[in-house]
């Protein structure tokens, strides 16, 4: 949950056999050298034909055709997994410091001391501001804008795919409860007005993703589904914290933060 966790699991991964699948010309078009990811199939299932079991579509607006050329160049830029091609999207010169909580105790997010929003121009920023304050609405307000719920996303490019993401994590810091969640998540759980509950829990997490054609989907995912397929069964369970790692999609590249009243800000990796 916590971004030492991630780094943790990110870790376990690059030791862990499953993610050291040695590569062949066999795979179909993959550049020698591209990493294999345990979560590659369930993100071929979310962009492919078929509804998945284990995801409701979220239907998205509309953009102007320079947005979605933006975010086409943003997909490409992102897979090259070279920073500096991100850093042309963010305006660097409004840096800022996102909020700290619980006298400087909590902090929300990897370096939360900077982050970057994006230029203005390019609209990258308003586009994902407006997921964020859609998925309210879109999932009947099980998840809401808070500090406690919903405010990050982590980004995270597909080689196989050539598909880039952003998984959204809500439910973040559910309220300590000696029946239910008996579980201290530390400072930032202090007076969380977030409860816990099991049907909530397992919905936690939702995918955007936009693909090698750049069509661009939402996804909210039920982890307490078992489709019967094992690649796509073990990136879902993990009760009680159902938690989607984004590392388990591809190289993590940036963590989107928002709260209310604040501007998006992208922390680069
Ligand atoms: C990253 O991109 C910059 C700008 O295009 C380039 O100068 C640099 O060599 C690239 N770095 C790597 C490691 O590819
Ligand atoms: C797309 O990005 C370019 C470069 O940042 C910018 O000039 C253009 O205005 C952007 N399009 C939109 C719709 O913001």
């Amino acid at each position: 949950m916590r971004p030492k966790y991630f780094l943790y699991i990110f870790a376990l991964q690059l030791i862990s056999p499953a993610s050291s699948v040695p590569l062949t010309s066999a795979q179909n078009g993959t550049p020698t050298g591209t990493r294999l990811f345990p979560g590659d199939s369930f993100i071929s299932t979310l962009i492919g034909n078929h509804v998945p079991s284990f995801a409701t579509s979220i239907p998205l607006s509309g953009v102007s055709a320079e947005t979605q050329k933006n975010l086409s160049l943003f997909r490409t830029a992102t897979l090259t997994l070279n920073k500096s091609h991100l850093t042309d999207f963010l305006d660097n010169s409004r840096g800022f410091l996102y909020p700290v909580f619980e006298r400087k105790r909590c902090q929300l997010g990897k370096d939360t001391d900077r982050v970057v929003p994006f230029y203005t121009s390019n609209a990258l920023g308003a586009y994902f501001e407006n997921i964020f304050h859609m998925i309210p609405a879109w999932t009947n307000n099980e998840i809401s804008l808070s500090r406690f719920d919903l405010f990050h996303g982590h980004l995270f490019a597909n080689p196989i795919t050539k598909a880039v993401g952003v998984v959204f994590h809500s439910k973040e810091y559910p309220a300590q409860n000696d029946d239910t969640f008996p579980f201290n998540l530390g400072f930032c759980q202090i007076n969380s007005d977030t409860v816990f509950s099991e049907r909530t829990m397992r919905k936690r997490n939702l995918i955007w993703v936009i693909d090698a054609a750049d069509r661009t989907s939402l996804w909210w995912i039920d982890m307490a589904i078992q489709t019967g397929n094992s690649a796509i069964d073990s990136i879902l369970g993990g009760e009680p914290f159902y938690t989607l790692y984004e590392s388990n999609f591809g190289h993590v590249i940036a963590d989107f933060y928002f709260l209310k009243n604040l501007e998006l800000g992208a922390s680069l990796y």
